[in-house]
C-alpha cells in the first residue's frame, strides 16, 4: 500500500497523480447513480446496489444517500467492511458455509441487519446455530436458480421446503427469495425474452412459498445489464445491479445507458519504435481476463500487449506524437477485477483530486 505521506493532496491536477492510478469522475458517478435512481422510482422498484464492484464504503454511502434500499455483496468480509464503514442494510447475495463464518456473520448481525442467502438444509441449521448462539436473528432469502445454473435450489418444492425450513428455524427470519439471473448480453428483444423466462420460474417460486403461508418480503434480482427489464417487473422489490456506478468496456458495449466513470491512468515510460509505446501499466494493475483495456481519446492508438509490468501500444497517425513521459488513460473491459488489484481511487472532479479513497475491501473474499 501506498504509504500515506506519499499520498497526493485535494486539489492535485489529474495529470499530476502518479501512475498506474484508478481516477474516477465524481460527476459521472453522481449522474449514474441519479439516472439509475430515476428508472427505478419509475419502475415502483428499488436498488441494493452490489458492492462488488466498488468494494467500499465510500461509493455504498454515495449509492444511499442516492436513494438505495441498502447494499449487496458477496462475502462476510466485504459485508464486515461496509459495516465497519456506518452501513447497516446488507444483503450477502452468496452462500456463507462453515463455523467461523456464520459465527462472524452472526455477530455482524448484533451491528447491522445482514441478511444472507441460502440453499442447502445443512447450511440452513449451521446459521440456526451461529444465530441462537450470538442470540441475533439472521435475515435469510431462499437463493433460486432462475437460469444462471450457479447456486440456489429449484423453484417450486425444492425453494418452498427450504423456506418453510428457515421460517422455523430458531434464530433465523424468512425473509424471502433471491433469483440472480446473470448478465444477460443479448439484444434488447431477446434479452427480454431471457429475462422473461427467468422471471416465471422466480414468480413461481414465489407463489408456491405464498400458497404455504409465508410472507415474502424481499424478491431481489437482477443486474446492471437487467436493471430496466427486471426492474420493470411487478413483483421484484429491488435490484442488484453493481458495474453501472463507474461501467466498463464490456458493459459499454452494449448498453450507452450510464457513461464511463472509471479509468486507469498510465504513463509512456519508453518509445522505442515510431509505432510502438510502452506504458507503465501491466497485468499487475490491469485486469486483461476479459480483454485488452481501451486507450480513451487517443485516436490512432491501440492497445497491443499486456505483460506483467508493461503494456505495448501499437501506434498509427498523430498518435505517433506521444512521448515518454505523456499520460494514456485506459478503459478496462472489466471494472471490479481491476479495482481489486489496486489501493487506491483517486476520485476527481474537473480535473483535480478531490478525495484519495481506499478500496477498502481489496482482498475481503474469506
Ligand atoms: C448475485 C449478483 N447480483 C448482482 C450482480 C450484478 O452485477 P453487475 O451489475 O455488475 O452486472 C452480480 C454480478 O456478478 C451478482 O453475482
Amino acid at each position: 500500500m501506498m504509504p500515506t505521506r506519499s499520498l497526493p493532496l485535494p486539489g492535485t491536477p489529474v495529470e499530476e497523480l502518479d501512475t498506474p492510478a484508478i481516477v474516477v469522475d465524481l460527476d459521472v458517478v453522481d449522474s449514474n447513480l441519479a439516472k439509475m435512481q430515476q428508472v427505478v422510482t419509475k419502475n415502483g422498484t428499488a436498488i441494493r446496489p452490489h458492492t462488488k464492484t466498488h468494494k467500499s464504503p465510500y461509493f455504498g454511502w454515495k449509492q444511499m444517500r442516492a436513494g438505495a434500499l441498502g447494499l449487496t455483496c458477496s462475502k462476510v468480509a466485504e459485508a464486515e467492511v461496509l459495516v465497519d464503514g456506518g452501513l447497516t442494510e446488507i444483503l450477502i447475495a452468496n452462500e456463507i458455509v462453515g463455523p467461523s463464518k456464520t459465527a462472524r456473520l452472526a455477530a455482524l448481525n448484533r451491528r447491522a441487519n445482514v441478511v444472507v442467502a441460502v440453499d442447502d438444509p445443512g447450511n440452513v441449521r449451521e446459521l440456526s446455530a451461529a444465530a441462537v448462539r450470538a442470540g441475533v436473528t439472521i435475515g435469510v432469502v431462499v437463493d433460486v436458480n432462475i437460469r444462471l445454473n450457479r447456486c440456489g435450489v429449484e423453484p417450486g418444492e425444492p425453494a418452498t421446503t427450504l423456506a418453510r425450513m428457515v421460517a422455523s428455524a430458531r434464530g433465523l427470519r424468512f425473509d424471502g427469495l433471491m433469483g440472480y439471473e446473470g448478465h444477460v448480453s443479448a439484444p434488447p428483444g431477446e434479452k427480454q425474452e431471457i429475462v422473461t423466462q427467468a422471471m416465471k420460474k422466480f414468480k413461481a417460486a414465489m407463489d408456491d412459498v405464498k400458497a404455504a403461508g409465508l410472507p415474502v418480503k424481499i424478491m431481489t434480482a437482477g443486474g446492471t445489464s437487467t436493471y430496466a427489464t427486471t426492474g420493470a417487473v411487478k413483483f421484484v422489490t429491488d435490484i442488484q445491479a453493481g458495474s453501472y456506478i463507474f461501467m466498463d468496456g464490456a458493459y459499454l458495449k452494449e448498453m450507452s445507458d450510464f457513461d464511463l466513470a472509471l479509468t486507469v491512468a498510465s504513463t509512456v515510460i519508453s518509445r522505442p519504435t515510431p509505432d510502438r509505446a510502452v506504458l507503465d501499466i501491466g497485468r499487475k494493475s490491469m485486469n486483461a481476463e476479459s480483454g485488452l483495456p481501451a486507450v480513451v481519446d487517443l485516436p490512432g492508438a491501440t492497445f497491443a500487449r499486456l505483460n506483467e509490468e508493461h503494456g505495448i501500444l501499437q501506434l498509427e497517425g498523430d498518435a505517433r506524437r506521444l512521448k515518454v513521459g505523456d499520460r494514456v488513460s485506459l478503459m478496462p473491459m472489466t471494472c471490479s477485477t481491476t479495482i481489486n488489484i489496486h489501493d487506491y481511487y483517486f476520485c476527481v472532479r474537473d480535473g483535480r483530486l478531490e478525495d484519495v479513497v481506499p478500496v477498502a475491501g481489496r482482498g475481503a473474499f474469506w
